[in-house]
């Protein structure tokens, strides 16, 4: 594979024109861990329950509780890294972004001891292997779009490629992303590339699936559609209830353009079927088969 392809995902300026928009603004309408992904509904009644109930859904499955150290790669403002300190009592968490303010925010916070890295995976270097690595709702960010289907499995299966590399025998990856389902290629909105996820585009499951092969065993796929329209119609109704708080801290035009970016992304999970929200238990294979794809 040509180490270009690896580049092709969204870059840092592509990831901070979303993400360090303003910290403030995002608590606004995020839950109080300012989790920023789709919650775990089954049998949560509030934004901040299905939040927690998803982190321990990732963590169980990445056997994090058990583990010394995890790699959390995608780690938002950090509650994933957090919910491992406080609850699980995890030694060292290590967590990538590539948004500064993210960095920023998880460092003013007691927890200065998990480790958060303004680096990309695509760059990350570890010292020592991890015995668990969870992935939640930054595989969208890897791919440019437009990319043909051959460039985007090469970069997915770079990143697979990585996991292995970085885990211990055995070890667990359980990611989460959002993917393609009832779309084709020409459906995918210019207004959430032009305005709100720039360079970043969404897998299809056989991508994944493809990527992975011989490097890791999938264990267990789950499809949470619609617990992404129930989190997104909860971060409308925080921001539309803070709506004079956001606009101190932001303007008109940018308060409205993501009340549009949440109201799509519930028609597109609740309604069009879309999009699907993937949740997939990877074991590492510790003898990959196929050496010439691997090496
Ligand atoms: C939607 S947020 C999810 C954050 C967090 N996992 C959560 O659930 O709250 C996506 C995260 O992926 C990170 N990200 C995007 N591309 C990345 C890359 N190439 N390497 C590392 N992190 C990346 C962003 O900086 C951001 O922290």
């Amino acid at each position: 594979m040509e180490n270009n392809n690896v580049k092709q995902g969204a870059s840092k300026q592509a990831i901070q024109y979303h993400y360090d928009k303003s910290n403030l603004f995002f608590k606004l309408w995020l839950d109080p861990t300012m989790t920023y992904s789709c919650g775990m509904w089954e049998n949560a009644t509030t934004l901040l329950d299905a939040q927690l109930q998803k982190l321990d859904f990732h963590i169980l499955q990445a056997r994090g509780a058990e583990a010394t150290s995890v790699l959390d790669i995608g780690c938002g403002w950090g509650s994933l890294m957090h919910r491992l300190k406080d609850e699980y009592g995890v030694r060292n968490v290590t967590g990538l972004t590539l948004s500064k303010a993210q960095a920023e925010w998880i460092n003013s916070k007691p927890h200065s001891d998990c480790q958060v890295l303004l680096e990309s995976w695509t760059q990350h270097q570890p010292t020592r292997p991890y015995d668990s690595i969870i992935s939640i709702g930054a595989f969208e960010h890897f791919a440019k779009r437009h990319l043909s289907k051959e460039q985007r499995i090469n970069i997915y299966r770079r990143f697979f490629l990585n996991c292995h590399r970085w885990l211990q025998k055995g070890g667990y990856l359980s990611l989460q992303t959002i993917g393609c389902g009832n779309m084709l290629r020409q459906d995918f909105s210019q207004f959430f590339e032009r305005e709100i996820f720039p360079e970043s585009d969404l897998p299809r499951l056989g991508e994944i699936a493809e990527a992975a092969e011989c490097l890791f065993e999938i264990i267990q796929v789950r499809n949470d559609r619609l617990d992404y329209a129930i989190t997104a119609r909860e971060w409308r109704k925080n921001l539309k209830k803070h709506a004079a708080e956001a606009l101190e801290i932001t303007d008109k035009a940018t308060v409205a353009k993501y009340e549009q970016y949440l109201g799509m992304v519930i028609l597109g999970f609740e309604v069009f079927e879309s999009m699907n929200l993937y949740r997939i238990t990877f074991r590492r294979i510790n003898k990959p088969r196929e050496e010439k794809r691997v090496g």
